[in-house]
């Protein structure tokens, strides 16, 4: 979800005239606050409580291969386990399904999106998850739209009201194909019709992803703590900063 006067008038000089858009989506668009978001990708509690603590944090996404990382086993442990994250963080955390079927998602779905109203239920991008993401959105339940790798599952998901929409980059990029190319093309393809679903670039593996997701405009980065630590290290600030506490130090003892 993007936003900002700047951005209104970047998208309409972007979009091809005679191309069909929204001009009322955008002017929403518009309205809505612009501000990048970084979700950590972990079920890892220190992790998620160290993101946390630097101030940057918007959210958390985990998934079953992360969940069963940290030997959480159990509805009542995978249950605890989403409470424990939803203590420490503001809001955004997804917790996925495992249910493949339309009853099913529906079921798990509504007993995470009750854990807490931090939760954005997490559903895969298959036919009866889309159908899902249309019901769970009609009764005000938030949703993320995961295993995304095209831009016509991206329309799916966005047509079908999913809150979020995850485009896995970094699986991309391993079979060589351009993961942010694919954010790129939905952001258009999004910004034409105005549609409120937030691109949440997902599987991103490094600092490069992150910033080149910034530029285009992804609304969501989610990646390890190791990339936001990243983002940190400059050698310059090190020698830098090492410089002035001598200088400091000379005059001061
Ligand atoms: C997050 O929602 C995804 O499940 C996650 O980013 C996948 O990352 P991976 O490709 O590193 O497993």
């Amino acid at each position: 979800m993007r936003c900002s006067v700047c951005h209104f008038f970047t998208n309409l000089l972007k979009t091809k005239p005679g191309k069909v858009f929204s001009f009322f989506g955008l002017i929403l668009q518009a309205l809505k606050p612009l501000r990048m978001k970084f979700f950590i990708d972990t079920a890892n509690l220190n992790e998620i409580k160290e993101a946390y603590d630097l101030g940057v944090l918007d959210g958390v996404t985990t998934n079953p291969s992360l969940m069963a990382k940290e030997g959480i086993a159990g509805k009542e442990k995978i249950i605890a386990h989403y409470k424990a994250i939803c203590n420490i963080v503001d809001n955004n955390v997804s917790a996925e399904v495992i249910a493949t079927d339309f009853d099913g998602i529906i079921r798990e779905g509504k007993e995470l999106a009750k854990i807490d109203d931090k939760i954005v239920v997490k559903v895969p991008m298959i036919k009866d998850g889309v159908k899902a993401i249309k019901k769970f959105t009609s009764e005000g339940i938030r949703t993320n739209c995961t295993l995304v790798f095209s831009a016509g599952q991206a329309l799916l998901a966005a047509k079908a009201g999913a809150s979020y929409m995850s485009p896995f980059i970094g699986r991309l990029d391993d079979i060589s194909q351009d993961g942010l190319e694919l954010i790129a093309q939905i952001r258009l393809i999004y910004d034409n019709y105005g549609y409120g679903t937030e691109i949440l670039a997902a599987s991103v593996r490094h600092t490069m992803h992150l910033i080149k997701c910034a530029e285009i405009g992804a609304d969501v980065a989610t990646c390890p703590l190791s990339v936001i630590m990243a983002l940190l290290k400059h050698p310059l600030t090190d020698s830098g900063l090492e410089k002035f506490l001598a200088d400091h130090k000379k005059v001061n003892g």
